[in-house]
């Protein structure tokens, strides 16, 4: 049995090298430069490539994008939902119509599917005004305004198709909900599921917080969450299990819920049908072997043992000056000799490694305590060179 991992990113890189660590044989389509010291790279060409894995092995989709498009529809190998599934994530409107119909705890919300339903229904609302584009948006599709002329400005933009170059259609209208945000993920099958660790993630570009959003600057795990908490999460995940096998489906795979913690309670802000990217990097590292395991008995069906943490992980990304608007690319980097790193934007040219994304590389150090592998990661970014690194210096501070 050898596993075949879609995608590009660190994400998938960790989980390859989860299960090349526990000696499987791993492809990636089409993976990086990175990625082929733990397995080999193919190109990715839909449902040909696809159609071409052995029935035998297991294929894992590391981003949306494949789940949405159906590759769970095409081939039963694949460890994800099918396309209707995957909706919770691809249609913002789906997935809160899909909340409201089971009554899972989310912000109250409308639907405005014309500039003329948006000026009606933002009137519902007060700031700051949550609007956010139904289709998958890269991170950029939530807007929070606390100007209605604004929100009904951008939000009308953004449901004729000028605001974000490839999205158009309906947005929706969210409740602000003020609070502290978690995510919580978890290995699934059919109604059984397994939480992973709680990882932390830093979304803005620069220390404390500020600058635009990104793709994820860091994250560091485990967090420890309080034994209340986690059983609300239990029965958000519960809940929402059962109303994806009411809609007459079974769902296999990663589920990512993006938490509110709002007055003592979890509300749902966003499903994802996918791991989280960097969170993934700590979790695979926390416990790799209690990480293949659940996903391979998520996979066939059978009993799936929590992943327990083993000491601390910390995560720091390493970026390309102009992240995330217009990444440098092509620039040489250098290697220290040792320590764990997984690739994201990394080509290789001329035998050379060189940036070839925003997010470049991640660094990972591990300890007994959150401390010890905080300073580990910070001493491999600073071993690393290339023209225009940029990183954090407060992940897991
Ligand atoms: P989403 O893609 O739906 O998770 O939204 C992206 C980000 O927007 C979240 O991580 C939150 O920071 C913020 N956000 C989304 N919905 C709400 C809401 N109803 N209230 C407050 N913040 C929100
Ligand atoms: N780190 C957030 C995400 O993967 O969506």
């Amino acid at each position: 049995m050898r596993l075949h991992i879609l995608g590009s990113g660190g994400r998938e890189h960790a989980i390859g090298w989860a299960f090349a660590k526990q000696g499987y044989e791993v492809h990636f389509y089409p993976g990086n430069a990175g990625t082929k010291r733990d397995g080999t790279n193919h190109p990715y060409e839909g449902e040909k490539t696809l159609k071409a894995i052995p029935e035998e092995d297991i294929v894992i989709p590391g981003s949306e994008e494949f789940l949405v498009e159906g590759v769970a529809n095409w081939k039963s190998n694949v460890f994800g939902p099918v396309k209707e599934v995957a909706r919770l994530e691809g249609s913002k409107v789906y997935a809160k119509r899909f909340m409201k119909r089971y009554g899972i705890r989310t912000a109250r919300f409308e639907v405005a599917e014309t500039p003329e339903e948006l000026r009606e229904k933002i009137k519902k609302f007060s700031p700051p005004y949550v609007i956010k584009a139904d289709g998958l948006a890269r991170g950029k599709g939530v807007l929070i305004l606390d100007s209605e002329e604004e929100a009904i400005e951008k939000g009308s933009k953004l449901i004729i198709g000028e605001l974000i170059k490839g999205v158009k259609g309906p947005v929706v209208i969210d409740e602000f909900l003020a609070g502290n945000e978690l995510s919580a993920m978890a290995v699934v099958n059919g109604r059984g599921f397994v939480i992973l660790p709680f990882v932390r993630d830093y979304k803005r570009l620069m220390d404390g917080d500020r600058g635009p959003n990104t793709g994820g600057m860091g994250s560091w795990g485990p967090v420890e969450i309080p034994p209340d908490t986690i059983k609300k999460i239990e029965e958000l995940f519960d809940k929402t299990l059962w109303g994806v096998e009411k809609e007459g489906y079974t769902y296999r795979g990663f589920l990512y819920l993006g938490l509110m913690l709002h007055d003592g309670d979890p509300y749902i802000l966003e499903y994802n049908v996918r791991l989280g990217d960097p969170e993934t990097e700590v979790i695979v590292t926390l416990n790799p072997e209690g990480f293949i395991n659940a996903v391979l008995e998520g996979y066939r069906g059978g009993k799936m043992e929590p992943v327990k943490p083993q000491g601390f992980a910390v995560d720091v990304v390493l970026a390309a000056r102009g992240y995330p608007d217009a990444p440098e690319k092509g620039k040489e980097i250098t290697l220290p000799e040792e320590g764990l790193i997984f690739f994201a934007g990394v080509a290789e040219r001329d035998g050379k490694l060189v940036t070839s994304g925003g997010r470049v590389l991640h660094c990972i150090g591990t300890g007994e305590t959150k401390e010890e592998a905080r300073r580990k990661a910070y001493e491999l970014a600073e071993k690393v060179h290339f023209e225009g690194k940029i990183y954090r210096r407060d992940i897991a501070l």
